[in-house]
């Protein structure tokens, strides 16, 4: 047999080198992507329907201390398996199966709380108790990757799970402003005719009854919203407050909100998972952003593989900025309430 030509040692290496690059695609593409949910009460069951439903994770765990709410959901979900879109493995199990998760979303939450009144302050003791009682067992797991808090203050509970976890700046952010955006998109599109995929429009501050629209910034894909419905008055005060009351609208009726913030948990997975470097609003970290630190606060920030990675800073105008300062203001002041309670002084 002819003897094989000596490939120099260059050569080898490279074979080797795209080899390599083959066989990390291929375990990517085949990586199993895995998300838990902790927390599965209303949200948290809404967050596991939408993200089995929708197909961009393959695993979800579900976590909560009441073992026949879990054991009663994943059954359920099961149920629906076979006509879902995808084939996805919905199961129980223990923090100590964080630790090769990609994306926990934290749902904690004590609806009885919020329906005393239209504050979602009211959930701030129950929900520092609830993550002060596993935040240590996530990191104990070994869990190393993206937390998405939506459990109510948002902006204050988010900040509370970051410093409970040490993971790096960006890596636990919160659904925020984003279902809030949301909202009030939905209400600029019912207003106009617009098709809501082509309105930039946010909420920014904070995920509570002081966040504001900023209008200034707002566009129909690059056209100011006013130039594409010259016929209409648009009123930014009544939109906004549409957006504001609009969680109210559903949870006066029927004690709870569910398809809105599961479907942006889901959509905030998604950028996470796929590394989509997309700008969403989010309950991010300020560090100078808006002349604001050392807080989280809805923002507009870019979301990828390791979270809240860049928070975008929109030119608002005077008027704009205080409102961003009165939120900031407000979270400040349950960050303080948040300490005193955790000091037994409230
Ligand atoms: C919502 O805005 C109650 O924070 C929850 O739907």
């Amino acid at each position: 047999m002819d003897q094989m030509p000596v490939q120099p040692a260059c050569a080898i290496d490279r074979i080797q080198s795209d080899t390599d690059i083959w066989l990390e695609k291929e375990l990517n593409m085949s990586k199993t992507r895995k998300a838990a949910i902790i927390g599965i009460g209303h949200v948290g069951a809404h967050v596991a329907s939408a993200l089995a439903t929708q197909g961009f994770v393959d695993d979800i765990l579900l976590l909560d201390q009441d073992e026949d709410k879990v054991i009663s959901e994943v059954q359920d979900l099961n149920d629906a398996m076979l006509w879902m879109p995808h084939t996805v493995r919905i199961h129980g199990g223990d923090f100590e199966d964080l630790k090769d998760v990609d994306v926990i979303i934290n749902c904690v939450g004590n609806i009885s709380t919020l329906q005393v009144k239209n504050d979602r302050t009211l959930e701030l003791r129950f929900n520092l108790e609830a993550v002060d009682s596993y935040a240590s067992q996530i990191v104990q797991s070994g869990f190393d990757g993206v937390i998405i808090n939506i459990s109510n203050p948002c902006d204050v509970i988010t900040r509370h799970l970051a410093m409970k976890t040490g993971l790096p700046k960006g890596r636990v952010f919160g659904t925020g402003t984003g279902l809030d955006s949301s909202r009030l998109i939905s209400a600029i599109s019912k207003k106009t005719g617009l098709n809501l995929k082509s309105i930039d429009a946010c909420m920014m501050g904070e995920h509570g009854n002081l966040q504001f629209a900023p209008a200034s910034v707002f566009s129909f894909r690059g056209a100011p919203l006013e130039s594409v419905v010259p016929d209409l008055e648009l009123d930014w005060k009544q939109l906004e407050k549409e957006a504001i009351d609009g969680g109210w609208v559903t949870f006066s009726r029927k004690h709870c909100t569910e398809y809105g913030i599961a479907a942006t948990a889901a959509r905030m997975t998604q950028a996470v998972l796929e590394d989509e470097q997309i700008v969403l609003p989010a309950s991010a970290p300020l560090e100078g952003e808006y002349g604001v630190r050392g807080l989280f606060a809805g923002v507009p920030c870019v979301i990828g593989a390791n979270g809240a990675e860049q928070v975008i800073e929109l030119p608002l105008t005077e008027d704009e900025l205080d409102r961003m300062q009165m939120c900031c203001t407000g979270i400040a002041k349950n960050i303080e309430k948040a300490a005193e309670i955790e000091a037994g002084l409230a």
